[in-house]
């Protein structure tokens, strides 16, 4: 298979696996940070192989999705085995395999005070890719089908937000989802790697600010004139 062919199949394997999610990781999340990934990659000249292979197989062993109820912390010291899987039976070339294992593995986000830091361009730019789709109003929307999928409350106002400083602490919360906004969405604007990530950021982040502002006018019926 040459690269196209070998992306291609990937995706198409990838889209059969994420085909009836309804927490916010179907096939169309994937669909865009692949395709952000490849906009974020030709401005910031990275190797697009691996972008685009990580990029495709980054959700496939996610630990919300994958080992939430039977082992919470599978995915903070073990290999992402289904994309690893995936590439063995395919081929990839050793090097690149143990690159997108281990851009996989560092992508997520865990918690407030923890740091994730990413080695190489490629992870940078897929991290990126990932994270500006949990902000703006994508974001937004997909923020509100992962807490309907987990049966949170929309917001407690009863419940402040809180800055986990472990993983654990941040794995094991079940917050109301307008906390999630204060926990982790509202803090990305500063994390991202990449110039032309951040600029984006910036434009989605101030949507987000202007949604909550809203949100919590509406809650205090401060809208009535
Ligand atoms: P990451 O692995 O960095 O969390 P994902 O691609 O798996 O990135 O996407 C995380 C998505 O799940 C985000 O859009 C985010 O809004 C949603 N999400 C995760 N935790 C919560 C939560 N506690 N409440 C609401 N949404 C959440
Ligand atoms: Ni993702």
């Amino acid at each position: 298979m040459t690269p196209e062919e070998t992306i291609q199949h990937t995706a198409e394997y990838v889209r059969s696996a994420f085909a009836r999610d309804s927490s916010g990781h179907d096939w169309w999340h994937i669909a865009r940070v692949w395709q952000m990934a490849l906009r974020l990659c030709q401005q910031e000249g990275a190797d697009s192989f691996t972008v685009q292979m990580a990029a495709l197989l980054h959700d496939l062993d996610d630990w919300k999705l994958v080992h939430s109820a039977a082992s919470p912390h599978a995915m903070d010291d073990h290999r992402p085995v289904r994309a690893e899987a995936w590439m063995r039976s395919i081929n990839i070339a050793p090097a690149t395999m143990e690159h997108v294992c281990e851009i996989i593995s560092g992508l997520s986000f865990k918690g407030a005070l923890v740091e994730t830091p990413m080695r190489t361009l490629e992870g940078q730019i897929v991290q990126d890719a990932d994270r500006l789709d949990a902000i703006g109003a994508i974001g937004i929307a997909r923020a509100f089908a992962y807490g309907g999928h987990k049966g949170r409350l929309l917001y407690d106002p009863a419940c402040p937000p809180q800055m986990h400083a472990s993983f654990e602490a941040y794995q094991a919360s079940n917050s109301a989802t307008i906390n999630h906004f204060y926990e982790k969405l509202l803090l990305l604007k500063d994390r991202m790697n990449t110039p032309t990530a951040k600029r984006i950021a910036a434009q989605r982040h101030a949507y987000m600010e202007q949604f909550l502002q809203q949100f919590l006018r509406e809650w205090q019926s401060g809208d009535f004139d």
